[in-house]
């Protein structure tokens, strides 16, 4: 958790949205910034989808961050259930309460249970700290890799984003002021019930394009050499086409670039291209695939295309 900053007011249009991400070293497509502006609008959780390493989960931050709200996140898994994700009761607090009781004798025994199930006991985990927010100041709420969640967990998710309150037995519900801003990611290792997908708008974060990818090397590293950049851009977006077993995303893009700057690179070769790889790809038969004469060729075609000799 994140503490916030002073609240922004929300974009007021898609270009303001463009600029909010841009404060935020944020480089959107205008796709995106218009699904992000209509969420915030409509205030409907937005559901984004797309490969590894494109910048789903780093939506949520930046807008946390520009918008000066606390970022509450929920990390999905296998197994993830209420207690983690909702609340849980604190059991040692409670059992030294009930022993102090005893100790002091008096107090009646439905005073003692009224009082252990009172909200004092109450840990209060991602979902239900998102429901407890300001009026003027909801939370970002990260649904991080939902695709990782058991159907059981979606279902019980489907209620907390149809009405943005829970019901727990021996408190009663607890309803949110202001809906917070809700944004889940997934990798699609499997699909989301549609019923959570109905409820949400949807947008599929896909690769940059080769000028937006070099917008964010700026922004991220910009102290990198720009010939270095774009043929990183070239080589790793040539990458992409390749279909290989993971293709490299922007976060690989933007790890290789700053092992080349530290390498004092300032444009690629042949034999650094090989030493690095490690950098961008992630399997060794992708790495056996793409080192050596295969690599070699790569860069020969994009300095021919980029005009650099
Ligand atoms: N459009 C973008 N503008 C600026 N930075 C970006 C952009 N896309 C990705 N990044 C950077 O790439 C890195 C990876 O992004 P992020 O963690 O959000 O990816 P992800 O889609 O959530 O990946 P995963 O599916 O592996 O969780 C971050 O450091 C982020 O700053
Ligand atoms: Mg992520």
């Amino acid at each position: 958790m994140t503490s916030p900053s002073a609240p922004h007011a929300l974009p007021a249009s898609i270009d303001d949205t463009l600029a909010l991400l841009r404060a935020g070293d944020y480089v959107a497509e205008r796709s995106l910034a218009t699904a992000v502006f209509l969420a915030l609008r409509m205030r409907r959780p937005l559901f984004l989808e797309g490969e590894a390493g494109v910048g789903k989960t780093e939506i949520a931050k930046v807008l946390a961050a520009t918008l000066g709200r606390e970022l509450i996140r929920l990390q999905c898994y296998e197994g993830l259930d209420i207690a983690s994700a909702v609340y849980e009761w604190n059991y040692p607090r409670q059992m030294v309460e009930i022993r102090l009781a005893e100790a002091a004798g008096g107090a009646s025994r439905e005073a003692l249970a009224q009082d252990l199930f009172s909200e004092r006991f109450l840990i209060r985990r991602p979902l239900l700290q998102a429901l407890s927010g300001g009026v003027a100041t909801p939370p970002v709420l990260l649904i991080d890799e939902l695709d990782r969640t058991d159907e059981p967990f979606e279902a019980y998710l489907l209620e907390v984003l149809s009405d943005f309150q829970v019901t727990i037995p021996e408190i009663g519900t607890i309803k949110a002021v202001e809906p917070p801003i809700v944004v889940m990611t997934s990798n699609r290792t499997r699909e989301i019930h549609d019923a959570v997908k109905r409820r949400c708008l949807y947008h599929w974060v896909d690769y940059p394009s080769a000028e937006r990818e070099l917008e964010i090397l700026a922004r991220k590293l910009p102290d990198a050499p720009q010939r270095l950049s774009r043929e990183v851009v070239a080589f790793v977006q040539r990458l992409r086409g390749m279909d290989l077993f993971k293709a490299p995303g922007v976060a690989e893009t933007i790890d290789w670039s700053r092992a080349l700057v530290e390498l004092d690179q300032i444009a690629l070769d042949a034999e650094v291209v090989d030493n690095t790889l490690g950098a961008l790809l992630k399997y060794q038969d992708d790495i056996a695939r793409v080192r050596g004469s295969e690599a070699a060729r790569i860069l020969d075609d994009l300095r021919a295309k980029l005009g650099l000799a």
